[in-house]
Formats: structure tokens, C-alpha cells, sequence
């Protein structure tokens, strides 16, 4: 949704904008090529691979660049630790980027087999594999069912814990062979190991809890008129995004029978027209654009807290 994300920033030559999920650098690239010799393009990474990658790819450019190998968590210090204080744009584009789905060894596919891994972040500990056979068979179930809407979650998870019993279970082939056995094919469903395998990563990535904290970090961050655009891949995410923009935008919080307003809350955003969908020729070129979202935001008013 390249065009959609140019279109929202309206990056201004001058601006600085943070890339939040630099990925190969493909967004960041287009938002950097408008940007002139005063301009900043900050992009952030927790892995390695894409930032090895974003780096070549944005080697050439008239705008600054700054490039970060960290958990867009920690987005504050690492502004603060470049002096940036105040931004013009930003976007998150989340979740997995197509070279670590398909980089057999990161264990991300179903598709292919490798060991268990799924980590963006090659220097935390916790691996797929020690969520599959060291979680208890109800927290597995939790998972699966909220991380991954599958609707076999208590079978799958028994499954696991039985099989695990046996041997531990250690390739993305095995445990994706487990859950073709376990759950029932459904015509229009896609894999049958699709769900638990994306709640598994959303699991060892930690990827659902730090996001409403990021996109507060950032809205707070944003000048008064600069744009924030978040492109999300399934519905967990959306809702997260959906309802933090509500909060963010909404004024006065006090009980409805209150005369006058006690609370002092402020809108800092407004949310600028609906949630934009790749278009059919964007999904035929790239089938995996299906399911994403773009929805857009724009500050409004003064900068809610100057302290960080
Ligand atoms: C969909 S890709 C981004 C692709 C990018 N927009 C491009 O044009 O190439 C998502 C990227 O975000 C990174 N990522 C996901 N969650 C992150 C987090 N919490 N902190 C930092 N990077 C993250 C992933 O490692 C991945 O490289």
C-alpha cells in the first residue's frame, strides 16, 4: 500500500519521519526520496537481516538517515538518544516482512521445515520451539485461541502435549503435520496450520502488548498536523489500532450528566476518513497484501507530554 502511505503522509521535503518497521526499507525509501537535504528519514528494526538490508537499499539518498536496530518499544529513548523531539510523520507497517517468511531457517512457514524458531529478534530467548513443548497444555490452548482465533485450540494444544510427551516436537514440519491431523480441513480456510502458526509468532514476538503503548508513544511524539499510518495484517491487530485511535481522539471523557467538563481531556488526534484497502491489482501482484489495512491519523493541538 505504497501509494496509499505517500498520499497519507504527504511527506514534506524538509520533515522528519519515522519508520517504525523498516523491514527491507521498500516504505521508507519512498517517504526518503521526497525528502531533501534537511530532511530526516529514522528508520527502526528489531532484526538484524532488515536492517543489513534497509541500510544497501537506503544508501543512496539526498535526505539524512538514521537507521536503528530496536524494538519500536523503545522508541523514546532512541529519539531521545538522536535529539529528535518532535516529528512529521511516522508509520508502523506490522508484523512479519516477506524475507522472514520466506527465509526457510527462521522457522516462520508452514510450508517449509525448519527448526521451530520465529523470532524477529534473533537475540531474545524465547524460540517457538520452547513455546511448544514447554507451555501447559491450557496456556497453549489460550494462545491458540486468542492469538490465533482457531477454533480447535483445545484440541491442537492437547495434541501437542501428547505428542511432546513422545519426543519433543522440533521442526515447523512436524508440528504443522500435528495440526493438519487434529484440524478438519474447511474449503476456503487456508492452511489448516495457518492460525496456531501465526499465534505461536505473536506469542514469541510479543507483538499484541507493546502496541498500544507504541502508537500513544508516537501520537505523542507527532507536531500538531503530522500524519501517523498503520498497516495491519489481521484482525488482533486491527482492533488494537481501531480502539487506541478512538481513545486518542476523543474529547471530553466526563459521565454525560456532568454540567460543565472536571476531566480536561483532549483529542490529540483525529481519525482521517476510513480504513484504505490494498487495491485488486496490488493483491495480484502480491498475494499477501489480502488482509491488510491502512487506517490514518492526524494530530491535532499541543503536544500531550513535552517530557520525553
Ligand atoms: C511487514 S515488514 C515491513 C516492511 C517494510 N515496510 C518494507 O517496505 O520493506 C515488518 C517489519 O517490522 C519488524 N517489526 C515487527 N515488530 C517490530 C517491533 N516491535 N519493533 C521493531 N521492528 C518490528 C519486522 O522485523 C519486519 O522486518
Amino acid at each position: 500500500m505504497l501509494n496509499e502511505v505517500l498520499n497519507a503522509l504527504e511527506p514534506n521535503a524538509h520533515g522528519i519521519y519515522l519508520d517504525c518497521t523498516l523491514g527491507g526499507g521498500g516504505h521508507a525509501k519512498a517517504i526518503a526520496e521526497r525528502l531533501d537535504s534537511d530532511g530526516l528519514l529514522i528508520g527502526l528494526d528489531q532484526d538484524n537481516d532488515a536492517i543489513q538490508a534497509a541500510t544497501e537499499n537506503l544508501s543512496d539518498l539526498t535526505c539524512k538517515v538514521k537507521i536503528v536496530r530496536a524494538n519500536f518499544s523503545e522508541l523514546d529513548k532512541i529519539l531521545g538518544d538522536l535529539g529528535v523531539d518532535e516529528l512529521d510523520g511516522a508509520l508502523f507497517d506490522l508484523g512479519v516482512s516477506s524475507h522472514q517468511i520466506d527465509t526457510t531457517e527462521r522457522g516462520f512457514s508452514y510450508m517449509h521445515d525448519a527448526p521451530l524458531d520465529m523470532r524477529m529478534d534473533r537475540r531474545r530467548p524465547l524460540t517457538a520451539r520452547e513455546v511448544i513443548n514447554s507451555y501447559a497444555e491450557d496456556r497453549l490452548t489460550k494462545i491458540f485461541r486468542e492469538y490465533g482465533e482457531e477454533r480447535f485450540s483445545k484440541r491442537v494444544a492437547a495434541a501437542v502435549c501428547r505428542a511432546r510427551k513422545i519426543s519433543p516436537i522440533e521442526t515447523t514440519g512436524q508440528l504443522a503435520r500435528l495440526i493438519e491431523q487434529t484440524v478438519p480441513r474447511t474449503k476456503n480456510g487456508g492452511h489448516p496450520a495457518k492460525r496456531v502458526f501465526q499465534a505461536v509468532r505473536i506469542e514469541v514476538n510479543g507483538e499484541l502488548e507493546i502496541l498500544a503503548d507504541a502508537l500513544k508513544k508516537v501520537v505523542n511524539r507527532l507536531k500538531s498536523g503530522g500524519r501517523l499510518a498503520v498497516i495491519t495484517f489481521h484482525s488482533l491487530e486491527d482492533r488494537i489500532v481501531k480502539e487506541t485511535f478512538k481513545t486518542l481522539a476523543q474529547g471530553c471523557i466526563c459521565p454525560k450528566n456532568f454540567p460543565v467538563c472536571v476531566c480536561n481531556h483532549k483529542a490529540q488526534i483525529k481519525i482521517l476518513g476510513k480504513a484504505q484497502f490494498p487495491t485488486p491489482i496490488e493483491i495480484e501482484r502480491n498475494s499477501r497484501a489480502k488482509s491488510a489495512k491502512l487506517r490514518v491519523v492526524e494530530r491535532i493541538g499541543e503536544r500531550f507530554d513535552k517530557s520525553v
